[in-house]
């Protein structure tokens, strides 16, 4: 019998996590198999415990449940609690426990896919909500120079880069006459085809722009371009994260990089 995995969340059925888990197991050898489960707005909980009544011994946590997770886990990794969010579940080492591997997914992706130098850089991350949470401290981490978080709701901004030592938080139209070698985007504005209101001249020489959600090529990415920025989507932090999560499982970290391509020509 296989070893039973899957992605929890709402809605979940496009995603591509099944897809990146089983290439991750029949290039390890592992024998697992990796479902979805799509659990009403309230019942996460709930399908949570049925999972694990049924033998399933972890869990990747998607929209909207990654800040329900956290409160779930009797115990969490230090970064998860610094995100108070968590996408991945461990439920067959006693109670549940969670980790969050998507700062570190973006991280190596940028740094280990797209060969962009974190340390020394002036970091924009845009965006207040729980992606922005979970990529905030290990961005602040990874030796930049500075990290600013601007976000639509200043007081969201403030209380999330209090949390972080070295970040600092700011408006939008503060933004103006500042300039950055990344800018990250962590809103959802790219799902209804806005873009934050951001000044001209954000963008340095030789910088690179980051949009977390992938999949589209949002008004952001197109601006980006537009002023000569580096652009990706979320797609290798994505398969990055997948990576961590196999590995936390299953003692064994997966390569990325061909079910990366394979992914980005489907
Ligand atoms: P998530 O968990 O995906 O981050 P969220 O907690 O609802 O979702 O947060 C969404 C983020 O996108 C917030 O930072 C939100 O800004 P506010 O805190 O001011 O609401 C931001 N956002 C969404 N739509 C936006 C838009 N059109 N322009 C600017 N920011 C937007």
């Amino acid at each position: 019998m296989p070893d039973r995995y899957a992605v929890i969340g709402n809605p979940v059925a496009h995603s591509k996590s099944p897809w990146i888990h089983a290439q991750f197991a029949r290039a390890t050898g592992e024998n697992l198999e990796y479902g979805s489960i799509e659990a009403p707005a309230d019942g996460f909980v709930r399908a949570v415990e049925a999972f694990r009544a049924q033998g399933g011994k972890g869990l990747n946590v998607t929209l909207p449940f990654k800040a329900e997770a956290f409160r779930l886990c009797a115990g969490t990794s230090a970064r998860a609690a610094a995100a108070q969010a968590v996408n991945t579940l461990v439920l067959d080492r006693g109670k549940p426990w969670g980790d969050n591997t998507d700062g570190v997914g973006l991280v190596r992706d940028l740094g280990t896919n797209l060969g962009r130098r974190l340390a020394g850089a002036r970091v924009l991350l845009m965006g207040a909500g729980g992606a922005a949470q979970g990529v905030l401290a290990p961005l602040a981490e990874a030796g930049v120079e500075q990290i600013v978080v601007a976000n639509r709701t200043l007081p969201r901004a403030q209380a999330l880069a209090a949390r972080v030592r070295g970040a600092s938080a700011c408006s939008y139209e503060a933004l103006a006459g500042q300039s950055f070698d990344l800018v990250v985007n962590a809103t959802s504005a790219g799902l209804s085809g806005d873009l934050p209101p951001l000044p001209k001249g954000l963008f340095r020489p030789g910088a690179f722009a980051y949009e977390m959600v992938y999949g589209r090529d949002t008004a952001f990415l197109a601006m980006a371009r537009a002023a000569g920025a580096g652009t990706s989507d979320g797609l290798g932090m994505l398969v990055e994260q997948a990576a961590e999560s196999f590995q936390i499982w299953r003692g064994i970290r997966p390569e990325t990089g061909a079910v990366l391509a394979a992914l980005r020509a489907q």
